[in-house]
């Protein structure tokens, strides 16, 4: 247990890209109802997460983390969370099946609400505004009252979590993932895009597997592992009176673990040297992502590496790229020498949305798909030379038909970005755009092993 910690300890330090509420006693109400919610997950699972990410840093394995930018009250449904759920199981079938590694699955789902935003204000017409920084603190709609930050929008996002989780366990366990389905799962839009033949190949090829294991007595439908699947939830550990309030100490081992999510990660605007985030985040048990950017020094993520997990626990750490696509083989090299030089063992994931947004012509925000790849294969050449395990991809996605990012084989085309671009924030891969890049993730992986069987011959 990290020493001299408290839940709350995080108050004594400088706390960026937090809201101001008003009210103080209606922020201590909040917080109040909030404490006395049940925890959304158990700190065994967060454990059993850990335990699947110490496999990927030791190489045995890849992480797959996607969802939305920002998850929204008006787009909460049943639909929105099975197609998301949909897309990313596609993917792991698409990378297991390719790789022979399994796919730890990790949704940025059920608690990615807060945003943090490069301006405190937004300005339209002459008209100034806080400017929206998630659901869970203030609304979209550019009028006084909404842009409010409001406490009682924890407790609808608190709601909406256990509501998302909930059916989210019922897909893994229920049926839903069973690898029996793999057909059922290619239906709707992706229909459209040229890489859904290649996924129906695919799930040909596993249904035939299972056939022939069915004929040599193995019925899948009564093997755990073919019949459901281990799904995981996530999101940025920004908004701290919310995730202090779902902190609870674990019955079993007296530690503490943050129970809004399995996993929580550190943002690229709060992973400075005294940062509030980390305190707070140094002393939960869960499993820990911190994003790295261009302005990261090796030194100071040394240091956060001692900070984040002194005991140099494996599955602790995972440092998440995201460097753009032409910084990515000049900037992480020195990264990945410092933490191999000092002996941390981590998982490295790639986060190849967050250095790759352009303004379009139109005047959209979006993210080129050849710049994607560009840095997806870039992460990878880079571990391939130092020899390192790329372990992991982190990705803004949506199963729904969006025309957010160009390009792609579907091709969308700057002028069609206003069709259907319906994100709270950043622009995502949409369903067929993010089997398109599984695909390439899958030959990655499959060079990375050759190289490695190369190398151990
Ligand atoms: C995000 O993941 O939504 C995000 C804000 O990323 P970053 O902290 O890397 O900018
Ligand atoms: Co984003």
């Amino acid at each position: 247990m990290a020493s001299n910690w408290t839940p709350d300890g995080w108050k004594a330090h400088e706390a960026r890209h937090l809201p101001a509420y008003e009210d103080a006693s209606e922020l201590a109400g909040a917080e109040a109802t909030l404490a006395k919610f049940p925890p959304l997950v158990f700190a065994g699972e967060a454990r059993a997460l850990k335990a699947d990410l110490a496999e990927v840093a030791a190489g045995k394995g890849f992480l797959l983390q996607g969802g939305d930018c920002a998850e929204s009250f008006a787009e909460h449904s049943a639909d929105n969370i099975r197609d998301t759920f949909r897309v990313l199981l596609q993917m792991a079938v698409v990378m297991t099946f390719a790789s022979k590694q399994p796919v730890v699955k990790v949704g940025r789902m059920a608690g990615q609400f807060a945003k943090p935003r490069s301006a405190p204000t937004e300005t339209i017409g002459g008209k100034e505004l806080p400017s929206y920084f998630g659901d869970i603190i203030n609304g979209i709609e550019f009028e006084d009252s909404v842009r409010r930050n409001d406490p009682a929008r924890m407790i609808q996002a608190y709601g909406q979590s256990a509501a998302t989780l909930n059916l989210l366990r019922a897909f893994a366990n229920g049926g839903y993932a069973n690898l029996r389905q793999v057909h059922q799962w290619t239906l709707d839009h992706i229909g459209r895009s040229p890489w859904a033949k290649k996924f129906s190949e695919t799930a040909d090829r596993i249904g035939e597997a299972l056939d022939f294991m069915a004929a040599c007595g193995i019925d899948p439908m009564t093997v755990p592992q073919l019949q459901g699947t281990s799904f995981y939830t996530s999101h940025e550990a920004l908004l701290l009176p919310y995730e202090q309030a779902l902190t609870r100490r674990d019955s079993l081992t007296g530690d503490w673990y943050d129970c809004s999510a399995h996993m929580l990660w550190i943002g690229d605007r709060t992973r400075f040297e005294g940062s509030a985030h980390v305190e707070f985040l140094r002393g939960v048990g869960n499993p820990i992502g911190m994003k790295c950017g261009p302005s990261l020094e090796p030194d100071a993520l040394l240091r956060m590496l001692d900070t984040l997990n002194p005991a140099r626990e494996a599955g602790r750490m995972t440092l998440i790229s995201r460097f753009g696509h032409d910084k990515v083989e000049d900037g992480l090299p020195k990264l990945v020498r410092a933490v191999q030089r000092e002996g941390h063992t981590v998982v490295w994931s790639c986060d190849p949305m967050h250095g790759n947004v352009i303004k379009a012509e139109s005047g959209y925000k979006t993210r080129p798909f050849e710049r994607i790849l560009a840095e997806v294969k870039g992460f990878f050449a880079v571990h391939r030379a130092e020899g390192t395990h790329a372990g992991g991809i982190h990705i803004e996605m949506t199963g729904q038909d969006v025309t957010e990012c160009t390009g792609g084989a579907v091709a969308i085309t700057d002028e069609a970005l206003a069709d259907r671009y319906h994100t709270h924030c950043d622009p995502r891969l949409n369903a067929a755009q993010s089997i398109e890049l599984a695909f390439l993730l899958a030959d990655m992986l499959n060079l990375e092993a050759t190289e490695r069987a190369k190398k151990a011959a």
